[in-house]
């Protein structure tokens, strides 16, 4: 582990920003900023229910992850084609080198699109043209995760995976997102064993908004290696030794939590309370064009609101590599440019 050297509080956004860090939950269509949903909706003559950029981001008022849900499924309308997909990747991927995010594992809801009559062909292969090419024009490391839509039934995940297997070298994983609360991951246990045959890595989102029991059931049911979000936790403290105990990464979104009113104010945010506590978690901004801020965004407010310091920079970094998918040489690379960023600061 690199020394730490004493940053001034002056000084500390400046290495926010600069440290080379991993994100690890980002929903793509999340970084569908209003300008491309205009550019995409005059393009592909796709009507949407608002006026100007202006007033679409006036709509970005949330009280809870269903009324966000609402306008983002809204906003992902207007994705038809290879190029689009394609277009809002390359676009995240440019915001992600800005912020020295050096590795990305993406999100994205196929059933989103394929219920629209897009093929998966289309989705999967825009976004993975834009992996490449962020990888050899930015620098940009970047990987698939398949999230199966959790409001919709097993069997509709199970069709969703049967689409998208004749490209299964384009994705790494699977992931659980959309509405939590009523949909708790054992509803999606046939289709996560299956998933694990297929050598798939798994994810879910759990304790967002949902009960401690919701990540219980998604590390014992699903099997899965890292949670997402999983802030709720903290309300357990059996659950809190578990996590800590198996390291399992937590994928925390601090200005997504603020914005959808899981923490009322970021000074009240736990993450540094998951650091204390000795667990894998890492900041990430899960939909950046709804939420108010990339990466680096995430940090600085975090930090400035919660009072972190160097140390816990340095621990959130580390932690992103750590729990990554890449194997142990690109882990020990990256944490290796990590010291060197330490030891110049
Ligand atoms: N889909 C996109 N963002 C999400 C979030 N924060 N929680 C659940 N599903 C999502
Ligand atoms: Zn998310």
């Amino acid at each position: 582990m690199a020394t730490i050297p004493n940053i001034p509080a002056g000084r500390l956004p400046q290495l926010l920003a600069r440290m080379p860090k991993a994100e690890l939950h980002i929903h793509i269509e999340g970084s569908l900023e209003p300008e491309l949903i205009f550019e995409m909706s005059r393009r592909n003559g796709v009507a949407i229910p608002y006026a100007s950029v202006d007033e679409l981001r006036r709509a970005y008022a949330f009280t809870n992850l269903q009324s966000f849900l609402d306008i983002y499924y809204a906003g992902a309308s207007v994705l038809l084609k290879e190029q689009d997909f394609y277009d809002m990747a390359m676009a995240y991927l440019k915001r992600a080198q800005a912020d020295n995010v050096v590795h990305a594992e993406l999100f994205f809801d196929p059933q989103t699109h394929t219920a629209r009559g897009v093929a998966m062909e289309t989705v999967i292969n825009g976004l993975h043209r834009a992996t490449v090419d962020g990888a050899k024009q930015l620098g940009v490391d970047a990987s698939l995760i398949l999230c199966f839509l959790r409001h919709l039934s097993e069997q509709d995940a199970f069709e969703t995976l049967e689409q998208a297997l004749p490209w299964r070298d384009k994705f790494i994983g699977v992931g659980l997102d959309s509405s939590e609360v009523g949909h708790p991951p054992e509803k999606f246990a046939k289709v996560y064993a299956r998933c694990r045959e297929l050598g798939l890595h798994l994810v879910a989102h759990a304790g967002e908004e949902g009960p401690p029991a919701y990540v219980w059931t998604a590390l014992d049911l699903l099997k899965v290696e890292r949670i997402d979000h999983g802030v709720q936790s903290t309300k357990d403290p059996e659950l809190v030794k578990r996590l800590a105990r198996d390291r399992i990464p937590l994928t925390v979104c601090p200005l997504s939590n603020l914005k959808l009113c899981v923490f009322p104010k970021l000074e009240m945010h736990n993450i540094p309370q998951l650091l204390e506590a000795g667990l894998v978690a890492t900041v990430n901004s899960d939909d950046p064009a709804y939420f108010g801020g990339y990466m680096n965004e995430n940090f600085v407010q975090t930090f400035a609101a919660t009072g972190m310091g160097a140390r816990e920079a340095y621990q959130l970094a580390k932690n992103s590599f750590d729990a990554s998918f890449v194997d142990a040489a690109a882990k020990r690379r990256y944490t290796d440019r990590l010291d060197e960023a330490f030891a110049n600061a």
